[in-house]
């Protein structure tokens, strides 16, 4: 058995890095279809003031905007996995 010890995720959820390498580094990673990038602290904090800081922007990702498709592809992503992997991404 391996004991994540640095991992603060806990209770068997998904690693903020396993859902981005996984669902959201296809479009994030190389701003396809204008996705914001991946470290682009400027380009997310953008959309976060616009739209109620990062609980503003992790509803938009739940639903899915325009060509961002609801809850990234991760369908069986919890809200919490969502945010972490926003968070990761966007710096903020
Ligand atoms: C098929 C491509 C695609 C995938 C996969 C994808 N995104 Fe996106 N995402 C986009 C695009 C395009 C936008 C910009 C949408 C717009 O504003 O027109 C976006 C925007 C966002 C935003 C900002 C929403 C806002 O309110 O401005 C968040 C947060 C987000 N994505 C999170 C994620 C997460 C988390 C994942 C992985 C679980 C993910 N995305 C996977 C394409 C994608």
């Amino acid at each position: 058995m391996e004991v994540a010890a640095a991992s603060g995720g806990g209770g068997g959820a998904k690693a903020p890095k396993d859902v981005i390498a996984k669902h959201c580094n296809a479009c994030h990673g190389t701003g396809l279809l204008g996705a914001p990038k991946i470290g682009d602290k400027a380009a997310w904090k953008e959309r976060a003031d616009h739209q109620g800081g990062l609980d503003g922007i992790l509803a938009k990702a739940i639903t899915g905007i325009n060509a961002m498709p609801p809850k990234g592809t991760c369908a069986d992503c919890s809200d919490d996995e969502l945010k972490g992997a926003i968070k990761e991404m966007s710096g903020l």
